[in-house]
């Protein structure tokens, strides 16, 4: 199938980023524009507000993480379960009190749950002082739609729009000096019936093999220690382009690449994951020894309902050919425990599935109904407070694998990028397969890969010391 997208190079043909550092420079409170950009959620969404503060460094602006000082507020929100939502909406309404003491202040939402018809009917009558609203479709336009809001005066809502072009060259800031996320893909097309993602981040669309090699190449020779290539289902990366191209070919061209680096990828579906993909990490320099591979239930008949188009077995199967192939392999997964008629019977098969592969360590989740996604109109017969007691079976019962597995490590040594000092003279940092280890060093070591010899183990957290 050949394309059923468009890539356009981003341009700002009005020179609106122009235009905004023009009355940005007037409209300061300070002696430059400053912006407070919260984001929630996933690593994509991290990503898209590294583009929003390239754009906005580029009109002049300054950050800063309290809103109060701030000329331009945005969060950019997730849609994935109610809890995140309501913390949005939460923290909005606090803004009030921010807008009324500074009623020049501009304050914007973006992101996933923009694209939530229920979501911005809600705001547009509950939140009058939230002037500008965009979609994940809209990122683009982000200077165009600022300038409006900013000399308009009025609200500017921008979603609904389903746009299946790629924008490539769009500023990005990078939060991490030496950690940095690289997207390969945007959208979804599996439709998990649980997940509104498909919904508010549209269609499957792979950035071009060439453009992704060479964002990795300028990365490394920017001095990034650590890229993360970062998709909704990485595996099924390069599908529908038009020169076919394997997720396993493009992680095995910028491993090609040389430098001191380790190259992380998510998120993978258990559906796409190739063997080809486990031999190409088993052969790599690069590449991390961790596969994120989400099974959501261990019950076929659940994983049916979930549209999930794998089984127990097939999981397995993969499991036990990376473990295979990759020595010391780390698995970690995604979990949703209670999806609409779940029994008790079948959470057992989600337990039995933990013990048998041992992962490093979970993301558990009670699932939670979106509106507008099938799973929310199944029936759902157990109550709440049933979901949280085998939520709290689960996370029992991984605990006692973490602790076992981090306990297996002692006395090994690791190779570990340093990435902050967690508490004075105590640094922190992840093994290759994705295991937090604290040690004893000095800051200037941040940035770095040191050999750490693990000498003891807390729970899912290694102690060590420089090797
Ligand atoms: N309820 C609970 N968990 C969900 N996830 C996605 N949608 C829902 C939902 N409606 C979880 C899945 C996914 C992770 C990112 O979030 O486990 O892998
Ligand atoms: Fe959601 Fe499933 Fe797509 Fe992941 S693969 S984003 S869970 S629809």
């Amino acid at each position: 199938m050949a394309n059923t997208f468009e890539y356009k190079n981003f341009t700002d043909e009005k020179n609106y980023i122009t235009l905004c550092s023009e009355v940005m420079a007037v409209r300061a409170r300070g002696s430059s524009p400053l912006a407070c950009i919260r984001t929630y959620g996933c690593q994509q969404n991290v990503a898209d507000s590294e583009k929003i503060k390239g754009m906005l460094a580029s009109m002049g602006f300054g950050f800063t993480e309290n809103a109060e000082d701030a000329d331009f507020i945005l969060f950019n929100t997730c849609a994935v379960r109610e809890h995140a939502e309501d913390r949005v909406f939460g923290n909005v309404g606090a803004l009030k009190n921010i807008k009324r003491r500074h009623p020049s202040v501009i304050i914007g939402l973006c992101g996933c749950m923009m694209e939530q018809k229920h979501v911005t009917e809600r705001l547009y009558r509950s939140f009058p002082f939230v002037s500008l609203v965009f979609g994940t479709h809209s990122l683009h336009k982000f200077p165009e739609l600022f300038y409006n809001t900013v000399t308009y005066g009025g609200r500017v809502y921008e979603t609904g729009v389903d746009d299946m072009t790629v924008y490539e060259g769009i500023p990005t800031l990078r939060d991490g000096t030496f950690k940095g996320w690289l997207p390969i893909m945007y959208g979804c097309n599996n439709f998990c019936t649980y997940c509104i993602v498909p919904y508010t981040r549209g269609r499957e669309r792979s950035r071009r093999f060439e453009e992704v090699v060479s964002e990795a190449r300028q990365m490394i020779e920017a001095g990034y220690k650590e890229i993360t290539l970062l998709g909704q289902n990485v595996n099924s990366y390069g599908k529908n382009l038009e020169e076919k191209h394997t997720f396993a070919e493009l992680l095995s061209e910028i491993d090609k690449i040389d430098g001191d680096y380790i190259l992380r990828f998510m998120t993978s579906h258990p559906k796409d994951c190739s063997k080809e993909l486990i031999d190409v990490i088993a052969g790599s320099r690069h590449i991390s020894t961790h596969l994120h591979l989400p099974f959501q239930s261990g019950s076929n008949r659940v994983l049916k309902a979930m549209n999930r188009s794998y089984t127990r077995e097939k999981y397995l199967d993969i499991v036990n050919y990376a473990k295979e192939k990759i020595p010391g392999v780390s698995l970690t997964s995604d979990i949703i425990v209670g999806f609409p008629g779940e029994t008790y019977e079948e959470f057992l098969e989600t337990i039995s599935l933990i013990k048998e592969v041992e992962f490093t360590s979970l993301f558990t989740f009670i699932y939670s109904p979106r509106e507008g996604t099938p799973a929310a109109k199944m029936d759902d017969p157990f109550s709440a407070e049933e979901k949280s007691r085998w939520f709290s079976e689960l996370l029992k019962a991984q605990e006692e694998i973490s602790a076992r597995r981090c306990a297996a490590m002692v006395g090994s040594v690791c190779r570990v990028l340093v990435e902050e000092e967690s508490k004075p003279g105590i640094l922190s940092g992840r093994t290759s397969g994705n295991v937090i280890v604290e040690f004893p060093g000095d800051k200037s070591l941040i940035g770095q890969f040191k050999d750490v010899k693990v000498t003891k183990a807390r729970n899912w957290i290694l102690n060590g010391e420089l090797a």
